[in-house]
């Protein structure tokens, strides 16, 4: 980050501030307005973070009017095609691509974390069994400071890293074994002779009973899934990590925190969201009402995988999913996938909307996924919780970034306050 030079400000009664400008290496430039209050006395007023930059970061960068989105430089459909889940995780970790060596080392070490501590079990057992997974997730991992408690000094680099490599290699684990909890089948152990997406596809589907040789082509369309979900800069959940982070509490309770910032309708949650709309909408001919309903002020329902604060232009992560939503209901025999016709449909329409048009709202990453994981056999609520498992990988690197930067303070907002002034006790034989 570069400071290039200033902005000055004047206002009504003499208000005067000179602010610094910094660039970055993509990208608007920002406004440092840290010293604005000491220079005026005024705040900035910015309520859902719009036009307001929290940190810096070299991880992830999104230009939302192009519709790119690059990790560390790489763009997502290189890496989508080229690359595996593993390697971009240790490419969103570290800031470069593996070798070979450090490749090997990563992958193996990431297997040889996966198992979870057996006492575990117990704390999953003791929730009703038609919870929701994410319920489950968000209670597991908080709860994993109790379990690996002996290395979480947060300012020793290597706890942190030990606590890095137990969030991504221990998480599908977690998603699994909610899974199995919720449909009473026994909980199926990680296995090391698997790669990290066959590993979980085997957790989720495999029982004792019986060999289940895990599909190659499930596993790479998931594995696929997993590295378009990895990061997304500065959205709801990573700057909850970030903000959990900034206290100095442990990353468990961290991340806990960010699965629980995903699991809302209007981030994560809408992987799941878009599944049931699909299905409220049934066939072909109801898209138009379904479009009225969205378009209507008075009515609450919005088009759920449509729309995002940054991309006003195609999300290049739908791009790459409606593709491999071809290649993957193809492949399984479910070319004529009635769910699949419905959301291209809806989509070409909705494109051709002025509404739509006028406001910039294309598909997001959460618009094709729930199809291509309902294809493949993964039940509606475990959506969010494969978001979440992926995204381990940017909130963990996010918050080590975090804790790394010298400019890092806790998170703490201000406010406009808009309450009453100060006012005298009213005894309660006075109060009307
Ligand atoms: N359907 C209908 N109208 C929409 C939609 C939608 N999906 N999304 C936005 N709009 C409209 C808004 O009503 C608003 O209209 P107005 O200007 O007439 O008031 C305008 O478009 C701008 O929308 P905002 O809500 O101000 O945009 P914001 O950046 O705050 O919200 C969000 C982004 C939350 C993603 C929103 O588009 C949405 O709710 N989408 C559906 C849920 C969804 O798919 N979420 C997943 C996002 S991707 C992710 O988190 C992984």
């Amino acid at each position: 980050m570069s400071e290039t030079n200033s902005v000055r400000l004047t206002g009504p009664g003499g208000i005067e501030a000179e602010l610094p400008i910094h660039e970055g290496t993509l990208g608007p430039r920002v406004m440092d307005v840290r010293r604005l209050y000491a220079q005026t006395g005024m705040f900035t007023y910015d309520p859902g973070f719009t036009a307001t930059a929290s940190c810096r970061s070299s991880i992830t960068y999104i230009d939302g009017d192009a519709g790119i989105l690059l990790y560390r430089g790489y763009r997502i459909e290189e890496l989508a095609e080229k690359s595996d889940f593993l390697e971009t995780a240790y490419l969103i970790l570290y800031g470069d691509l593996p070798n070979g060596a450090q490749r090997l080392k990563f992958i193996h070490d990431i297997t040889y974390h996966t198992m979870l501590h057996e006492q575990v079990q117990f704390l999953f057992r003791g929730f009703r069994r038609d919870a929701h997974p994410m319920a489950l997730m968000i209670a597991v991992v908080g709860a994993l400071s109790a379990f690996y408690y002996e290395d979480l000094d947060v300012e020793d680099p290597h706890h942190r890293m030990v606590a890095t490599y137990r969030m991504i290699a221990k998480m599908p684990t977690i998603a699994a074994w909610a899974y199995k909890y919720s449909i009473g089948q026994p909980f199926v152990y990680p296995r090391n002779d698997l790669g990290y997406a066959e590993n979980f596809i085997h957790m989720m589907f495999a029982t004792p009973c019986e060999e289940y040789r895990v599909d190659p082509v499930l596993a790479k369309a998931l594995d696929r899934i997993f590295i378009l979900h990895a990061d997304h800069e500065q959205n709801a959940s990573t700057s909850t990590v970030r903000l959990v982070g900034s206290t100095g509490a442990s990353p468990y309770a961290a991340i806990a925190a960010g699965i629980a910032s995903l699991w809302g309708p209007a981030h994560g949650g809408a992987n799941e969201a878009v599944v049931l709309m699909l299905d409220e909408i049934g066939t072909v001919d109801r898209i138009p009402e379904f479009l009225a309903r969205a378009k209507d002020r008075n009515d609450p329902f919005r088009l759920m995988g449509f729309g995002h604060r940054v991309y006003k232009n195609y999300d290049p992560r739908a791009a790459v999913l409606k593709q491999s939503a071809d290649e993957v209901l193809a492949t399984l025999g479910q070319k004529n996938n009635p769910k699949l016709q419905i959301a291209k449909e809806l989509e070409k329409i909705a494109l051709e909307d002025e509404y739509f048009r006028e406001r910039k709202l294309f598909p997001n990453v959460d618009f094709y996924s729930g199809i291509i994981l309902e294809a493949m056999g993964i039940p509606t609520k475990m959506f969010t919780a494969i978001f979440a498992l992926a995204r381990t990988v940017g909130w963990i690197a996010q918050w080590n970034e975090m804790m790394l930067d010298p400019e890092q303070k806790i998170g703490r907002p201000r406010q406009l306050y808009v309450g009453p002034k100060e006012r005298p006790f009213v005894p309660l034989e006075q109060r009307p």
